[in-house]
């Protein structure tokens, strides 16, 4: 056997160890299931064979889940939902027969065990796991737009009752050993070197080959079946989960509810076939594909740095310049000082910049009042950042990010300090949201290491960096940004310079979007509701409120005083938010007011003013015609951002628009939304929106070429993996 090796000792026990070859972990594959396969009916028909153990011969954990290059090439191909549910029936049925064979089989699990790995752990009789820091067990499929097919969504339940196994696999959540031993997922904990000896003695014992689902009388775990009140309540609250997911395109958690509620009702094998069935229906919607390439190919790619420039050494740093330490640089300190790095936090007044090191101390005495650090732990981090007002201090800092404020003036101010100050070799980055970093970089002497480092709030939670090359930017200073975000655990995505570089002039399209919708007379909630439904986290204008529209604004204005001509801006919405600042002293949530009120309650509610403002039409638009709207601007931009050549790769925009601004993840990102709708369609719908709505709809020439050519933005996924 080639994934398998399998040898009976003495006792008449058998080890049957996965290991598949050329691959650091176990990944469960059409080939390794043929093999348990046979695996299980040897065990079952040798007379000597009295039992056996299941674990894996590698050190870095037991089994993965399932193979990504394998699911990725057939997501690519297309498949519908009963070749997907006979694509489950291999591993489902190999495992039903492996638990009713007669024999009894131990999982000894090493280390992590996901997906089909825990799948193959639920079917044995008898499950010991590995007690050590970095194991965890979990089903984390619908992360993926899937459910587990291989059993998980009938023993799990089984096993442990519907009222604890739906929060597991509704979120994907994972276990660390204690928890899965206290919730019952497995029997015993040992420490690594011993689990398959702990499997063994629990063989030896001679026990019963029978899983308890298989014997009389049997009924699921917490109750008297899913009718018991307290687990009716479980199912009403997943519903409701469920539910939200699906209104926001996401199939898998409604198809998850159904496979367990309606397989609980059934006998085992009946149970297989509903789980299969509804694994069919999942792995052929589109949602799966997109969110497959997301989180495991574009992802990857950009987590492994695929565009860092070759032959320049990796570079580490010790000591980060925070210049300015508000909302941004108090985060970018915290952030850096939580993965050991020193940091010289700078503002103008000594005050200030205290204050920024006061956010890190109240999120440390957060994460310690929760269990997640110690006190200790958070003293070592709190003592690394060092609040000044002397710029002197940059002399040591390999790299040096400033956060002031977003006007032109104050940064080359700044700039031109640090420069001074900093070592010869040290890198300046950026953070400006908007402003061009060809044009920032004007302030600093050596042009070549200037670089925009575009972080998201709140820093220490929003998992993407995106970096943005000036003209001048050298291809070491990317290389040395790029180890910076790799240091701070962020993903990167690198475009080309642009105001708004990718994500702010993405994102802007979408606020824009929706205050034009409310001048059109769209009722204000309709408007919120369409863009949550579309499945962005929060509706724009709630978003502009948070932003402030006076800053948005502003923002604009600077936009027009450099001689830009965004296609994307309707007046009228610039000119709405104008009045609602300068008229009404409506400038967002900062200052209380806003398209929303935010009264003493606490409780933000629309403005009923906005009904006189911009009368309601007397017939609302549709809201899936709104969610097609807020998609289709967003990915228009990306489509220019590409046609322009500011993203360099599809993968930076569709990771970019996920991490970084909230695009929803079904649709894979931005440019695999074009994708999903079908580029000549994309192309036709984005035609007849600028015909009704104005010209921010006309596709680039770059994406008509494409339609024509049916070139799409992505490799075949098959290939990418
Ligand atoms: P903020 O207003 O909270 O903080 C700016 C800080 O800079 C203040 O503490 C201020 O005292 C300090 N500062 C101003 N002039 C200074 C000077 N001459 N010397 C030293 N310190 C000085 O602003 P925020 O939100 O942190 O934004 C900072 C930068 O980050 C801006 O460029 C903004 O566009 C960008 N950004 C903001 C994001 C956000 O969500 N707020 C997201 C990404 C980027």
């Amino acid at each position: 056997m080639q994934n398998l090796n399998f040898t009976v000792d003495a006792d008449g026990i058998a080890l049957i160890a996965i290991d598949l070859p050329d691959r650091s972990m176990n990944v469960i594959t059409p080939g390794l299931t043929q093999e348990l396969a046979a695996a299980v009916e040897r065990v079952a028909a040798e007379v000597g064979i009295r039992g056996a153990v299941l674990t894996s011969a590698k050190a870095e954990g037991f089994v993965a889940g399932a193979d990504i290059g394998f699911m990725a090439g057939l997501l690519e191909d297309g498949i519908d939902a009963p070749a997907g549910a006979r694509l489950a029936e291999p591993l489902s049925l190999v495992l039903r027969r492996l638990e009713i064979c007669g024999k009894p089989f131990a999982a000894a699990i090493n280390g992590l065990a996901l997906g089909g790995g825990l799948e193959l752990a639920l079917a044995c009789h008898y499950r010991v796991l590995a007690d050590a820091p970095k194991v965890a067990v979990g089903l984390p499929e619908v992360g993926l737009g899937l459910l587990p097919g291989g059993g998980g969504t009938q023993r799990l339940p089984r096993l442990i009752g519907i009222e604890k196994s739906l929060p597991l696999l509704l979120t994907g959540q994972q276990l660390r050993p204690a928890e899965a031993l206290k919730l019952g997922v497995v029997h015993a904990l040992a420490e690594p070197a011993q689990v398959v000896q702990a499997a063994r003695q629990w063989l030896l014992a001679s026990p019963k080959a029978t899983q308890p689902w298989d014997e009389k009388g049997y009924r699921v775990p917490g109750g008297a079946g899913p009718t018991a009140s307290h687990v009716s309540r479980t199912v009403t609250a997943a519903t409701t989960l469920a539910a939200a997911q699906t209104q926001r395109n996401l199939p898998a958690p409604l198809a998850i509810l159904s496979a367990v509620y309606e397989g609980a009702q059934l006998p085992m094998d009946g149970a297989l076939a509903i789980e299969r069935k509804y694994f069919g229906q999942l792995l052929a919607s589109d949602v799966a594909r997109n969110l497959m390439r997301t989180m495991f190919i574009n992802k990857q790619r950009c987590d492994k740095l695929a565009n860092r420039p070759a032959g320049v050494p990796k570079a580490k740093v010790t000591r980060l310049g925070v210049l300015g330490a508000g909302m941004m640089g108090a985060g970018i300190a915290y952030s850096a000082a939580n993965v050991g790095i020193d940091v010289v936090l700078l503002d103008a007044t000594q005050e200030q910049a205290e204050r920024g090191k006061q956010y890190a101390q109240n999120t440390l005495d957060k994460a310690v009042s929760r269990g997640r650090s110690t006190p200790q732990k958070a003293a070592a981090v709190l003592a690394r950042i060092h609040p000044t007002t002397d710029f002197a201090a940059l002399a040591g800092c390999e790299f040096v990010i400033e956060a002031v404020f977003e006007q032109r003036g104050v940064k080359a101010e700044v700039t031109r300090k640090a420069a001074a100050a900093m070592a010869g070799d040290a890198v300046f980055g950026s953070n400006t949201s908007t402003l061009p970093i060809t044009g920032l970089a004007e302030a600093f002497e050596r042009p070549a290491d200037f670089i925009g480092v575009h972080f998201f709030s709140p820093v220490e939670r929003m998992p993407l960096l995106e970096i943005i090359l000036g003209e001048k930017t050298s291809q070491a200073t990317l290389a040395r940004a790029l180890d910076l975000a790799e240091q701070l655990r962020k993903t990167p995505i690198v475009v080309n310079d642009s105001r708004g570089f990718f994500t702010s002039r993405t994102f802007g399209t979408f606020i824009k979007e929706g205050v034009a919708m409310l001048q059109e007379g769209v009722l204000p909630a309709l408007i919120e509701n369409a863009a949550r439904q579309a499945g962005m986290p929060v509706g724009p204008l709630a978003v502009v409120d948070e932003v402030s529209l006076e800053i948005t604004l502003k923002v604009y204005d600077q936009w027009v005083a450099d001689g830009a001509q965004p296609l994307h801006e309707p007046a009228l919405s610039v000119n709405l938010m104008r009045k609602m600042v300068e008229e009404l002293g409506r400038k967002g949530k900062a200052a209380g007011a806003g398209f929303f009120e935010y009264p003493a309650d606490g409780k933000k509610r629309l403005w009923p003013g906005l009904a006189q403002l911009c009368p309601p039409q007397a017939s609302q638009p549709d809201v899936e015609e709104l969610k097609r709207r807020f998609l289709t601007i967003q990915a228009l931009e990306g489509a220019r951002c590409i046609d322009e050549g500011v993203v360099r790769d599809p993968a930076d925009a569709d990771i970019g628009s996920i991490l970084g601004i909230g695009y929803p993840a079904w649709t894979g990102g931005v440019l695999s939304y074009i994708e999903t709708v079908g580029l000549q369609r994309f192309v036709e719908q984005a035609r007849d929106f600028a015909a009704r709505l104005g010209p921010r709809y006309e596709p680039p020439a770059d994406l008509l070429r494409r339609a024509a050519e049916q070139q799409a933005y992505h490799p075949p996924m098959a290939a990418a993996a």
